[in-house]
This record gives C-alpha cells, structure tokens and sequence, in this order.
C-alpha cells in the first residue's frame, strides 16, 4: 500500500506578523504609560523550546492538568465533535494535546494546526503526519487573532476547534470575546469547540506557577528582548532587566513584566526607548477564570455550552462549546 503524502509544505494562506508588524506593535506599545508589548511575540522559535520547557516545571500544573483531564475524558471529549470533522487547533504548539483526542477519532476528516511560530508548527505537523499517516494534516502559519482562510480543500466535513492550554486566558476578557466570536465564524454554522481554560486558585500556586524555581519561565520572559535585538537591531541588555510574575485578584490575572534594574536608554530601529529603574514593560496577561464566569464569557462570544470537565483539585477545565 501506498501512502499519499498530504502534508502541505506551504501554505497559501499565511499571516503572520512581519518585522513591520512587529515594529509597529513595539512603537504604539512602549508609547502607553505603562509600556506593554503583545504576547504572541513571545513564539519565536526559541520562545517555543522555552514554552515546552515550562511546561515540564514542577510549578506549571496547567499542561500536566489538562493532559490529566484529556487522559480520563478524551472518549467523551472526543464524542461531542461531529463524524468526519475537520478539526482546528488554533494555537498548537507541541501537538501533544490533541494527540489525545486523536487516539478516540479515527475518522476525522482533517488536523488544522494553526500557530504563529511558522518552524515549530512545521516540523510538529510534519511528526503529526508521520505517526497519522492516512489523516490529512494541513498547518497554517497564521495570526489567529485576525481573519484567515483555512485551506480550501478540507472538503464538506464539518469544522470544529480546539483551543487548549487556556491561551485564551492571555487576552483581555473583551479581546477573549472578540477571537471567540472569530473562531465562530472561521468554524461556521453548528461548530464544536474545546477550549481548555485556567481556574482561579491560591495566588501562592498561581505566583510560582509562573516564576518557576528554575528561571525557566524567567528566560521565556527575557527571550522577548533577545528577539527584539535580533529581529529589530535592539541594544537590550538582557542583564538590565529582571522577570516578574504577580496575581492581581482584582482583575483574576497572572501579570509577566520585564522590570528595568537601572535608568537607561535602550535603542530600537534607531529609535531611543529611555527606561526609569523600576519601570516596566508589561508582556503578558494570563486570566483565570470560574467555570461559569468563561460560560458567561464564551455566551457573549455566541457559544453555548454543552460540557465541561475538570480535575479532581478543580485547577484546570476543559469546556466543550456549540454555536449558536
Ligand atoms: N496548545 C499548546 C500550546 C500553548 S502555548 C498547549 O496547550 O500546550 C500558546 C501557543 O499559541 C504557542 O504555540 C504560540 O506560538 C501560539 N500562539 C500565541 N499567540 C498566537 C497567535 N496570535 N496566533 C497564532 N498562534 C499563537
Ligand atoms: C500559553 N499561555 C496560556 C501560557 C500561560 O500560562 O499563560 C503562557 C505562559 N506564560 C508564562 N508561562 C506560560
């Protein structure tokens, strides 16, 4: 027998942000009073090494959680998606999530990973394929938070989403309804999507799940400077910034921010950034939610609910959502 290989190797369909894009962002960024950048800047090839990294500290329960949660569930999880659905991962990483679901879903129609850092995504697709050899794998290299095409040949099967590891919990609750209302719209009409979403819980495991022992999630932080020097001609000095990860109850989000340890001067593109000792630039939000607070915030966006699961400590829950 004979296997057709269907991988893409590139897609038509790609947008990405470019050193523009990226420029642009930085500028209007670091203009706010409280300079800011976006996250997804973080996925550069080695900020995806470091993601994974993180993700094997003892401190960062979200992904041992939620593959826990897919573990014991994934047969019913698995259940509430369509026969023969194409299913899009939007922000998939590693793979390693829907792998799980992948083993209950012989008859899908297609794999969609969708993933803004372009290598990762490619050589994850390609290892997908290699272990799923007669189920279509088709990566986009995209920007999720804006429109894109999926490929056109996905056929008549049904889309549904998957969207793990609660990165939907790195947008602003407005931002979360607006990319969830997207997805709707890029599935269609009657679509499924399993979302995995972070549970509020006690600051001092939230605080250390982000600034882990080991520096880890500090060098995921700082790698954000080191891409600007490469990609933007920056003069960051790594050593002048230090990492930090705080809970605000009040808002129910972890914040990251890269804390300038003198007054200096930073160059970026030819322009003078100047920073005060203490000043900050906040690099990411990670909200956390009660169940019925993302049913409510998912209601918003137009999904309904249909099941959730959770671990036995209720730290992580994985939402199964219908349109309309
Ligand atoms: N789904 C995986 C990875 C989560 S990390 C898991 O649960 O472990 C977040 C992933 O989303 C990364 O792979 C990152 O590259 C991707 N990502 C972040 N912002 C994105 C954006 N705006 N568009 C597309 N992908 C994005
Ligand atoms: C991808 N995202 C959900 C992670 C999170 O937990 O917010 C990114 C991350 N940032 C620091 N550690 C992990």
């Amino acid at each position: 027998m004979t296997i057709k290989p269907v991988f893409a190797d590139a897609t038509p369909l790609a947008h990405l942000p470019d050193d523009r894009a990226f420029l642009s962002d930085l500028i209007a960024g670091f203009a706010k009073p409280q300079k800011s950048l976006p996250a997804k800047y973080f996925y550069d090839a080695p900020g995806s090494d470091l993601f994974e990294a993180i993700t094997r500290q003892p401190e960062y329960y979200p992904t041992r959680t939620e593959l826990g949660i897919l573990d014991a569930q994934g047969a019913t999880i698995a259940a509430t998606l369509p026969p023969g659905a194409a299913l899009v991962e939007f922000g998939s990483g590693s793979t390693v999530k829907v792998r799980r679901l992948l083993r209950h879903l012989p008859g899908l129609g297609a794999y969609v990973p969708v993933d803004v850092s372009e290598t990762f995504l490619r050589s994850e697709a390609a290892a997908l394929q290699v272990d799923y050899p007669h189920l279509r794998v088709a990566p986009v290299a995209a920007d999720f938070t804006r429109r894109f095409r999926l490929p056109a040949d996905l056929g008549r099967a049904r889309h549904a989403g998957f969207f793990p590891g609660s990165t939907i919990g790195n947008f602003e609750p407005a931002e979360a309804v607006r990319l969830l209302r997207l997805f709707g719209e890029i599935l269609g009409d009657d679509a499924t999507l399993i979302v995995g979403v972070d549970l509020v819980k006690d600051r001092a495991v939230l605080e250390a799940a982000y600034d882990d022992a080991a520096g880890v999630t500090a060098a995921f932080n700082l790698n954000l400077l080191a891409r600007i020097n490469r990609e933007l001609s920056g003069t960051f000095d790594r050593d002048a910034f230090a990492h930090r990860a705080v809970f605000d109850a009040s808002a129910s989000r972890i914040e990251m921010h890269l804390v300038s340890r003198t007054d200096q001067t930073v160059t970026v593109a030819g322009r003078d950034f100047a920073f005060a000792a203490g000043e900050t630039i906040h690099t990411e939000n990670s909200y956390k939610y009660t169940v019925e607070g993302f049913r409510a915030l998912a209601g918003e966006a137009g999904w309904s609910a249909v099941s959730v699961w959770t671990d036995a400590e209720a730290l992580f829950s994985v939402h199964a959502l219908r349109r309309g």
